[in-house]
């Protein structure tokens, strides 16, 4: 089982690895960093451009994990980076038969918050073809997202 978290978070042991931590307990698991890569909004064409890396990644993966904090009262830029860029050169079901779990947290996020952001990436996980897991938006929520994931 290839499992690959997604973190949005410029803070690498932050609040939202921890929480995938938690979620992942136990488990091998691959950490991507997207502060560790040049994703460009979408739109622009740079040539040293990772988009395509960062796919390769998500498709060589069974289980996808995406964490992000709440900025703004939404899910991080660099998250939202990630699904718009998705849009146009990924067909729709180009990840189909693997499971996604989204790991969403902030300082003191409001309910709404959190559920408009859950809808993105529930939308996002099916249109793409994949099994949607679930959120986990505080440590007691683990264990039944993970059981959902197959953990
Ligand atoms: C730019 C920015 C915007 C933020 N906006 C919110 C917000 O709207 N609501 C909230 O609850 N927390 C907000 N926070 C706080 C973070 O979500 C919170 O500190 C989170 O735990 C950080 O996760 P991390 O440790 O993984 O980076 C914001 C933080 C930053 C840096």
């Amino acid at each position: 089982m290839n499992i690959l978290f997604i973190n949005g978070s410029p803070n690498k042991h932050g609040n939202t690895a921890k929480l995938a931590e938690l979620l992942l307990d136990g488990n091998n698991y691959e950490t991507l960093n997207l502060t560790d890569y040049k994703l460009y909004s979408y739109g622009q064409n740079f040539a040293d451009d990772q988009f395509e890396e960062i796919l390769a990644k998500m498709k060589a993966a069974d289980i996808l994990v995406i964490g992000s904090p709440v900025y703004w009262h939404s899910m991080c830029g660099a998250v939202r980076n990630l699904l718009d860029r998705f849009y146009g050169p990924v067909s729709s079901g180009s990840l189909a038969g693997k499971k996604l779990a989204f790991v969403f947290q902030g300082a003191a996020p409001e309910a709404w918050m959190l559920e408009k952001g859950e809808y993105t990436m529930n939308r996002f996980a099916r249109l793409y073809g994949m099994e949607y897991a679930g959120m986990v938006t505080r440590g007691s929520e683990a264990k039944a997202v993970a059981g959902k994931l197959g953990l």
